[in-house]
């Protein structure tokens, strides 16, 4: 099943399966970070916004958001959390925006959603032509040579009559450009259980790599993956916040 067709079937569930997710943290945080990093300027893009969450924030934030995914069930969500909001049905790794931005984010790993480094470098080009000068592209994003693929996430949610667990984890082989986010929803209702299980291919590469990539374009800053405080990487997390102010 493709990245495209999970989120259809799941557009529904999506914001019952991140209920603990603190987006509120992630989008202050991100908004602390561009004021010290960037122009100031209120006009905000987030990159494969899903159901809208980070976008809500940032407009209660002040500023001037709008939200991109390839995913029409997702937008139809965000653009009802958002209706003061523009979104648009578009490929992270080939965008283009009528005015240009001071502020793109993508958020919950879905940078690595390019799935392969060509495209990584698509999605880069496409982010540096979408902001202005001193424009800020921030992102969180994992090593691939960090990767544990025994861990996983799981949590559980109750809705309506159903209970649900959700089970994500990353899996790397060790070599090569790609890895995958496994997922598990279990849903149980009257004692019976239906499950689904799908992977989805993503991008893999060392934080080396990654600056490596963004350095033509970007002045490159790294933080530890704290929405809580901002403190330098300390070159040894395999999770991290990219700070990238266009030069
Ligand atoms: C894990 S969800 C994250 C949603 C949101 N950023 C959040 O933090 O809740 C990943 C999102 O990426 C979108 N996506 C996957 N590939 C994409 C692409 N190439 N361009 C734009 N969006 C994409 C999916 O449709 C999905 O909504």
């Amino acid at each position: 099943m493709s990245a495209n067709a999970l989120y259809t079937d799941l557009s529904g569930y999506y914001d019952l399966m991140c209920v603990d997710i603190d987006y509120r943290a992630q989008s202050h945080c991100i908004h602390r970070l561009q004021q010290i990093f960037g122009n100031g300027g209120k006009a905000h893009l987030d990159l494969a916004c899903g159901t809208g969450p980070h976008v809500r924030h940032f407009i209660d934030a002040g500023y001037n958001s709008s939200g991109l995914d390839i995913n029409q069930p997702m937008l139809d969500r965000a653009a009802i959390r958002c209706p003061e909001a523009r979104f648009a049905l578009q490929d992270m790794c080939a965008f283009t925006v009528g005015e240009p931005l001071d502020l793109v984010t993508c958020f919950l790993y879905s940078i690595h959603y390019s799935a392969g480094i060509g495209r990584l470098k698509e999605c880069v080009v496409s982010v540096h032509n979408a902001l202005k000068s001193n424009g800020v592209f921030c992102f969180n994003t994992v090593d691939k040579n960090q990767i544990n693929s025994e861990l996983f996430v799981t949590h559980t949610a109750k809705q309506d009559d159903s209970q649900f667990v959700f089970s994500s984890g990353w899996n790397y082989c060790g070599a090569g450009e790609q890895q995958s986010l496994r997922l598990s929803i279990e849903k149980t209702t009257a004692g019976e259980t239906q499950v689904w299980h799908d992977e989805h291919p993503m991008v893999a590469l060392s934080f080396e790599e990654l600056q490596e990539i963004l350095r033509p374009y970007f002045e490159v800053h790294v933080f530890e993956h704290d929405y809580e405080k901002i403190i330098p990487w300390n070159q040894t997390s395999g999770n991290a916040i990219f700070v990238c102010v266009k030069i």
